[in-house]
């Protein structure tokens, strides 16, 4: 693929003649973070005009808020060719643009980021692609993110590095600025260690990672896993007792420092949306969305970005077969999916919006009437307030993915259920199954039982519902995200003194 050669693009990395990164000077900011993308997408319309939109995912929704009150700087992808490569200050948020050219979406982005380490990361759901020239630009990639990185960051900063995309940045970072205090979270699961074994970069990426200072997971699990990796793979010594949540920290000696590895649940602004969903705009929204939907007894609702690791399918399958059997009427129940378009050039991503909408058409042909579809699915990422008056209309809430580092819609509905309403059916293979221990859990592989526990939750009392989601809402108020960022962040100030 050729590179662009608009003011956007970006030329592969070229070390000076002793292979050496030249020196960069230090920025301005104590405190920065790091991640594939930035929070918004910044977008050059046809008139010359910028124009952004918020960006995908959960790990945009976790951190936005958070930066934003420590006025910090935040380096990533503008998420278009043409966008600004300078930075800019947008609110209370200085961006710092880091360009990809067309080569490095194909390679970095869609290919190693997300055809490799995504699938492996989640238990193989689809195989893993594992080709060298990925790898190249992974490193390339990574290694100009770290460049970024360093000229953002004042002396002795802070910088925290985010997610499977820059595994190699900790490291690369800390030869270029060893002043600075390195975080790094994962936001996906970190695999089993037999999954892990079979990358053929297994080595450099435990060794880039163990650039930062501090190392965090969403479960205690992954910590563990990444422990016996770097005594293995690495040779370094390292603590041997279980790892705590937000507590018992593990080690990894390395010659000249020691790197700590915890475990981290990440959350959600829970307060913040507590009180926009009490908001009578939202509510009313809420009642006109059940009006639009024809006053259906229960509204079952999916939200999610349009991956395969989100179990869409499975629901979907649950729920016709729920029709057919008759145990959910097709006259007074109608599901709602609401699916953001993600990696639409990754043939995986291409293969199950496939399947998904040849399974929507297929259910609403056999049972809908005119004018009143069972499964109503919008391919597309819906505003901010209208999400949650969907959240506060459903009676139902399906989160079912086979694999899921944490997934924040499942603690986003309960923070929109104030009115105590509403029932989550929870895959157990979620990170949030380890904390909603009063969600309606289900193993989405045993289609048998996630029918059945969505019976169970359509028919619950009001009493249950009730019991269930006020201890739900009890630990989503209690563990938000400001409480996940200060337990990493003080984590991190006390592994470097
Ligand atoms: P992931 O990070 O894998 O996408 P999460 O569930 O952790 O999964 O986070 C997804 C975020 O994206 C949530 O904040 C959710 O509200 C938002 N989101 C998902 N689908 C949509 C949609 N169709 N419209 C608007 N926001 C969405
Ligand atoms: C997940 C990942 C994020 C990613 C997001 C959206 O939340 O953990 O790193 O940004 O999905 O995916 P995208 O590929 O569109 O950035």
């Amino acid at each position: 693929m050729p590179e662009s050669g608009g003011p956007g693009a970006s030329r592969p990395h070229q070390p000076n003649g002793s292979g050496q990164v030249p020196p960069v000077e230090p920025g301005d900011s104590d405190f920065v973070v790091v991640a594939n993308r930035l929070p918004i997408d910044i977008e050059v319309q046809p008139d010359g005009t910028t124009a952004w939109k918020r960006s995908p995912g959960g790990l945009v929704t976790a951190l936005e808020p958070l930066l934003r009150k420590r006025r910090g700087a935040w380096v990533g992808w503008p998420g278009s060719l043409d966008a600004p490569a300078e930075p800019i200050d947008v609110e209370d948020l200085r961006l710092h643009p880091v360009p990809l050219s067309p080569t490095d979406i194909a390679e970095y982005y869609e290919g190693f980021s997300n055809a490799t380490l995504w699938p492996l990361y989640h238990d193989v759901i689809v195989k893993p692609i594992y080709h060298r020239e990925w790898w190249n630009r992974y490193v390339d990639v990574n290694r100009r993110f770290a460049e970024a990185a360093s000229r953002a960051a004042a002396p002795g900063a802070t910088v925290w590095v985010q997610d499977y995309q820059l595994q190699l940045v900790p490291k690369m970072l800390r030869t270029l600025r060893p002043d600075v205090t390195i975080g790094f979270f994962l936001h996906i699961p970190f695999p089993p260690v037999e999954l892990f074994m079979q990358l053929p970069w297994r080595t450099e990426i435990v060794e880039g990672l163990l650039g930062a200072d501090l190392v965090g997971f969403h479960l205690a699990g992954g910590a563990q896993n990444f422990l016996f990796l770097a005594r293995k793979l690495v040779g370094a010594p390292t603590s041997r007792g279980s790892v705590g949540v937000r507590s018992r920290f593990g080690e990894v000696r390395l010659p000249d420092r020691t790197v700590r590895v915890g475990a981290f649940p990440i959350s959600i602004d829970s307060g913040e949306l507590d009180r926009k969903a009490r908001e009578r705009g939202i509510r009313r929204r809420a009642k006109e969305i059940r009006a639009e939907l024809g006053h259906p007894r229960k509204v079952l609702l999916g939200v999610d970005r349009l991956d395969y690791t989100k179990g869409i399918d499975v629901r979907l399958r649950a729920f016709n077969e729920l029709l057919a059997e008759g145990r959910a009427k097709r006259d007074d129940t109608v599901l709602v999916q609401l699916a953001t378009p993600s990696r639409e050039r990754v043939e995986s991503y291409q293969i199950l919006r496939d399947d998904i909408e040849r399974q929507v058409g297929h259910i609403n042909g056999e049972y809908s009437e005119v004018g009143h579809p069972v499964v109503h699915y919008l391919h597309r990422p819906v505003p901010r307030d209208e999400l949650i008056a969907f959240f506060v209309a459903s009676d139902v809430m399906l989160v079912t993915p086979l694999r899921d580092g944490m997934n924040l819609v499942a603690k986003e509905y309960v923070a929109c259920r104030s009115d105590l309403g509403g029932a989550l059916v929870l895959s157990e293979f979620t990170g949030a199954a380890a904390e909603l221990g009063q969600a309606y859990l289900v193993n989405p592989h045993d289609i048998e039982c996630v029918k059945d526990v969505i019976e169970a939750a359509i028919n619950q009392t009001e009493d249950e519902g009730r019991r269930r989601m006020r201890a739900l809402r009890r630990q989503v108020l209690a563990h938000d995200v400001d409480r996940w960022a200060r337990s990493f962040l003080d984590a991190l100030t006390d592994a470097v003194t």
